[in-house]
This record gives structure tokens, C-alpha cells and sequence, in this order.
């Protein structure tokens, strides 16, 4: 079973790729556009690997995913590409409009194309997974229960809104032209190869500098949090036996307020790396500005995915934290790869206006 893959070479995509090919070891096509956020490093493992073609190309370009397509003939295509951060959402928006709205949209029509053209047993088989986000249901109060699979659509961001509208997209392509879809909308990953503009690897960073921990408002924000290999995971069961039409939420169990996620990688790190320059790393922790609009709350119920097709998570917050601060220590020169130029320009952007404020 070839597969083709979107933003395989971001955060959760190169996990993903390293986990099919290890798990399944059928061949997967990565389409990826190499962003800023892609980055060809996460996939170095996979190097001479005939499992693993990639291909350079955008999501929007229709005749060439159509193209690829038809070389290939995957049996599924599992969508990841997306801009993916919040804070350059809130600075500027029109990249998610392009790749998560109007990508995802040339995407299905590809898709609807390529599969309308399969024998009558492939096009049974045949699976559009599309990984979303919790972020599309909104805020919740701190008493309120979790998000479920019929949770009303809320989202407060440009990002949100922008996977939100292709949420839709997906789920109109099954009522109206039949695509076989699935939509996974889970919490925050963390795990190896995460960029370090998300709040773990940025403080993991920051804080091994002896840089200001840079906590938003009052850091009492709650996030659910979710060990990549876990979403891998969850994704693959989701593909073989999810049922076409129907979404799941993928979450951790481990809701977290922000401050004591920020505590925990300091206590982790005052352990595991005592040589920093400034211990306890905790005394770096520094209050800035709030996100404008920020979510104060998200939970995830996922017990249909638990009960439907007996995912759980492997990890726990602990083992998943423990092995996420060590990677980032002991992969030195793939940060020095990812916070060059334009890294910098970003930090300077979302940073120093905050950081003068307060
Ligand atoms: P990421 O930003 O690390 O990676 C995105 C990848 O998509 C990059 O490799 C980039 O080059 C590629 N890409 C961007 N625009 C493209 C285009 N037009 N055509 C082809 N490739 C393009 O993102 P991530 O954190 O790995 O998230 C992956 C997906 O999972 C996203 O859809 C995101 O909304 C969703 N998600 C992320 C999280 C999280 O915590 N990171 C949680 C839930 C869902
Ligand atoms: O919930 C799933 C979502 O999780 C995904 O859809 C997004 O792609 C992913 O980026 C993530 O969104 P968040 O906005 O929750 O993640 P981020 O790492 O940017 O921030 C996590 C929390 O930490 C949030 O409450 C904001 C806060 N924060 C973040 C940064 C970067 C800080 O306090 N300081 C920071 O410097």
C-alpha cells in the first residue's frame, strides 16, 4: 500500500513518515513545499531508502498533485501540510487562507479526480485523511467538558479558522461527491523535530541559552498535551479501520495549565542538563504579553477513538516530556540548522515588542 503524504518534512508529517515506514514499510510519497517549517533533516534518517520519494511541490498546484497521483496510485492521502502557528496567524494570516483553505481545496479536487478514475475496489479503499485540530472548537471554561466529535465549531484564530474552513471542505467532499474522508482533530503534539517557534522547543531552547522563558499573560492558559509518536500512532489505527464520513479526537489525557508545562522542562532540564548557564532554570521564567484573542482553554474527550478502534496513548506527560527535553539535547546540530536567518527574524518579531511591554 503506497501512501502519499502532505508536510512530511514538518514537525508531525517527518514523524509520521519515520513511523509508516518503520511500522508498515510500504512506500510513501511526502509532497511538501519546504517552508520554513520543513525542514529535509527530520527525514535524513530515510536517506537512499526507495520507501521514501520525496517531492518538492505545493498543495495548490492541482496538475501536479493530480500528476503525482496517477504515477503513484496511493491508496490513501493523508493531508498534513498546513500552516500550522498561531502567533504568525495573528501577524499574517493570508499564508493560512492560501495553503490551509485554497491548498486543502485543490487537494480534494486532486483527490476526487484521481480517485473518481479507480476501478469500483480501489476506489472502496481508497481514504482521504485529513489531520486537524482541536483549536477549531474554541475556548472552554475551566468547568465545562471536554471537546467531543459534535462539539459546535468555534475557532478564535486565523489558524483555527483557516482549518476549520478545510474541515468543512473535507466533510462536504463526502456528502457530496462520496470521498471516502476521515478528519482527526487532536491536541497539542510535542516530541522530536518540533520547530522551536512552539512553546516546548522554544523554552527548551531559551531556557539552555539562558534566555527569558517568555510565559504569555498569566500562563494559567490550558492546553491537552500529546506525545507525537502517539498521534503517529492514533493516525495509522485511524486509517485502517476509521469509518469513512466520520471524525475523531486524538488527545493525551493530560490536560496541563502552560506555567506548569514550563516548570516541568525546567525541573527536567536542572537534571538532565545542570551545565546551563543560568540554574535553577526556572528563575528565567518571565511573564509577557498575552496573545491576542488566546484560548484559554482546550480538553479533548477521546474515548470514541478509544472505544471504536482501542487507541490510548503510549506515553504519558512524564515519559513523553523526559524523552522530548533529551532529544532536543542530545540533536544540537539540528537546532543549530533550524535557528538560523530567518528563525531569528521571526523571535524578533513576536518577541521584542513583548518583551519591552512588560
Ligand atoms: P509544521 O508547521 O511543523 O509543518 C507543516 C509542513 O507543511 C511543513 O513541512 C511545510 O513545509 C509544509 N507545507 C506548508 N505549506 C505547504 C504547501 N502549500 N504545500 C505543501 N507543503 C506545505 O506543522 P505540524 O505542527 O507538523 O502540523 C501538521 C498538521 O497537523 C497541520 O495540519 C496542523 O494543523 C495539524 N495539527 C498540529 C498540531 C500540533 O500540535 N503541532 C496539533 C493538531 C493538529
Ligand atoms: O491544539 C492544537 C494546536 O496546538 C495545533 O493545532 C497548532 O498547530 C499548534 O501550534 C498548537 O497551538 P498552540 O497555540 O496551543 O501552541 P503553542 O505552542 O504556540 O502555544 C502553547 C501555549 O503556550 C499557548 O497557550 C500559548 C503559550 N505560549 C506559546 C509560546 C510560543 C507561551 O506562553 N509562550 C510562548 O512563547
Amino acid at each position: 500500500m503506497t501512501i502519499l503524504v502532505t508536510g512530511g518534512a514538518g514537525f508531525i508529517g517527518a514523524n509520521f513518515v519515520l513511523d509508516w515506514v518503520q511500522a508498515e514499510g510500504t512506500p510513501v510519497v511526502n509532497l511538501d513545499l519546504l517552508t520554513y517549517a520543513g525542514n529535509l533533516r527530520n527525514l535524513a534518517s530515510l536517506d537512499g531508502d526507495p520507501r521514501h520519494i520525496f517531492v518538492r511541490g505545493d498543495i495548490g498546484d492541482f496538475d501536479r498533485v493530480l500528476g503525482l497521483l496517477q504515477e503513484h496510485r496511493p491508496q490513501a492521502i493523508v493531508h498534513f501540510a498546513a500552516e500550522s502557528h498561531v502567533d504568525r496567524s495573528i501577524h499574517g494570516p493570508e499564508d493560512f487562507i492560501k495553503t490551509n483553505i485554497v491548498g486543502s481545496f485543490r487537494l480534494l479536487e486532486a483527490a476526487r479526480a484521481y480517485w473518481g478514475d479507480l476501478p469500483q475496489g480501489e476506489r472502496d479503499n481508497f481514504r482521504f485523511l485529513h489531520v486537524s485540530t482541536d483549536e477549531v472548537y474554541g475556548s472552554l471554561g475551566p468547568y465545562e467538558p471536554a471537546f467531543h466529535e459534535s462539539s459546535p465549531y468555534a475557532p478564535n484564530s486565523p489558524y483555527s479558522a483557516s482549518k476549520a474552513a478545510s474541515d468543512h471542505l473535507v466533510r462536504a467532499y463526502f456528502h457530496t461527491y462520496g470521498l471516502p474522508v476521515v478528519t482527526t482533530n487532536c491536541s497539542n503534539n510535542y516530541g522530536p523535530y518540533q520547530f522551536p517557534e512552539k512553546l516546548i522547543p522554544l523554552m527548551i531552547l531559551n531556557a539552555i541559552s539562558g534566555k527569558p522563558l517568555p510565559v504569555y499573560g498569566d500562563g494559567l492558559n490550558v492546553r491537552d498535551w500529546l506525545y507525537v509518536g502517539d498521534h503517529c500512532s492514533a493516525i495509522r489505527r485511524v486509517l485502517a479501520a476509521g469509518r469513512p464520513g466520520e471524525t475523531y479526537n486524538i488527545g493525551g489525557y493530560s490536560e496541563k495549565i502552560n506555567l506548569d508545562v514550563v516548570k516541568t522542562l525546567c525541573a527536567l532540564l536542572d537534571e538532565l542538563h545542570p551545565q546551563s548557564p543560568r540554574t535553577p532554570h526556572a528563575e528565567l521564567i518571565s511573564f509577557v504579553d498575552d496573545r491576542p484573542g488566546h484560548d484559554r482553554r482546550y480538553a479533548i474527550d477521546a474515548r470514541k477513538v478509544e472505544d471504536e478502534l482501542s487507541w490510548r496513548p503510549a506515553e504519558t506527560f512524564e515519559s513523553g516530556m523526559r524523552q522530548t527535553v533529551q532529544w532536543y539535547l542530545d540533536n544540537r546540530p539540528w537546532i543549530e540548522d533550524v535557528t538560523s536567518g530567518e528563525y531569528r527574524k521571526w523571535i524578533d518579531e513576536n518577541y521584542s515588542q513583548r518583551m519591552a511591554a512588560s
